[in-house]
């Protein structure tokens, strides 16, 4: 029996899915994402080819294609049914072979150390994050590596502005804070942030100039430069890409504690 959070997701992406209008009110600041896109893209084309795949709370499949085309041998899932429907509907008219199943995230149908890389898009921020974590840890393979995209909660602007469009969002979507990230690492060795957009948001005016692109470029550079010299300021980014890796399964966990102790 699904608990009641999971249903009020399950229902909101539901009809998310069968009215794409929602997102009108904010898409232009998806103008300036292209240097964290490509990042994400370059990670994972350099890791998919000949690999176990999962795309993590995939949606309508909008990125699980690439990671096909890229020569993964790809499952995506997600709560939505609606989602899963359309995402299979969209693969076979591209033809690409991709599997998607209906499943919670935080009880994957899927044995230990089954996938090589998983990957997902602003769907950690929908989950328990204690029980994601220790399913993406489970599900890795030793040497496997997953990549997350997740919107950041830190900056009060960024926050008002998502507390004026609150028919956007789930009631119980939490956009992460870096005490998020701590937790991460009790699921994994290695946990590697990216920060990505803050100086580059007051471009978003520009967005119809013939500069704009170069100008998000230098802003880019300059957000990296600022988050390298200056880390605290890293948290008010709006977007990090986190690169999880040597993940520590709970009962692996559980046994080296336990061996510790003799
Ligand atoms: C913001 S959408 C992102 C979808 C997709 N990754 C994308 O980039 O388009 C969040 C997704 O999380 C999914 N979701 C929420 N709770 C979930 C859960 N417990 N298990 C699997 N998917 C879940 C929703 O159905 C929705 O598709």
């Amino acid at each position: 029996m699904m608990d009641a959070r999971k249903m009020r997701e399950k229902a909101f992406h539901d009809q998310e899915y069968a009215d794409e209008v929602r997102w009108q009110a904010v898409d232009k600041y998806y103008s300036i994402i292209e240097g964290r896109a490509r990042f994400w893209e370059d990670f994972l084309r350099a890791r998919c080819a000949g690999k176990r795949v999962l795309e993590y709370g995939c949606g309508q499949g909008k990125y699980t294609p690439r990671l096909a085309e890229f020569g993964g041998n790809v499952t995506g899932i997600d709560l939505s049914e609606t989602a899963m429907a359309n995402a299979r509907a969209s693969a076979r008219a591209a033809g690409v072979e991709v599997e998607f199943k209906a499943m919670d995230a935080e009880a994957l149908d899927f044995p230990d150390q089954t996938f090589d890389v998983i990957c997902g898009n602003a769907i950690l921020h929908h989950l328990d994050l204690d029980r994601s974590f220790s399913e993406v840890a489970r599900t890795l393979k030793p040497d496997g590596v997953a990549i997350f995209m997740e919107p950041l909660g830190h900056n009060p602007l960024i926050n008002l502005k998502r507390r004026m469009t609150p028919t956007l969002r789930t009631p119980d979507e939490h956009p992460l804070k870096m005490s998020d990230f701590r937790l991460a690492r009790k699921h994994f060795g290695s946990v590697d942030i990216h920060a990505y957009h803050l100086l580059s948001l007051t471009a978003v005016p520009f967005r119809r100039a013939a500069i704009f692109a170069r100008l998000v470029a230098i802003l880019d550079r300059l957000d990296a430069a600022l988050f390298r010299w200056l880390p605290f300021t890293a948290r008010y980014a709006w977007y990090a890409v986190a690169v999880l890796s040597d993940p520590r399964p709970v009962a692996a966990a559980a046994v080296e504690k336990d061996g510790a102790g003799d």
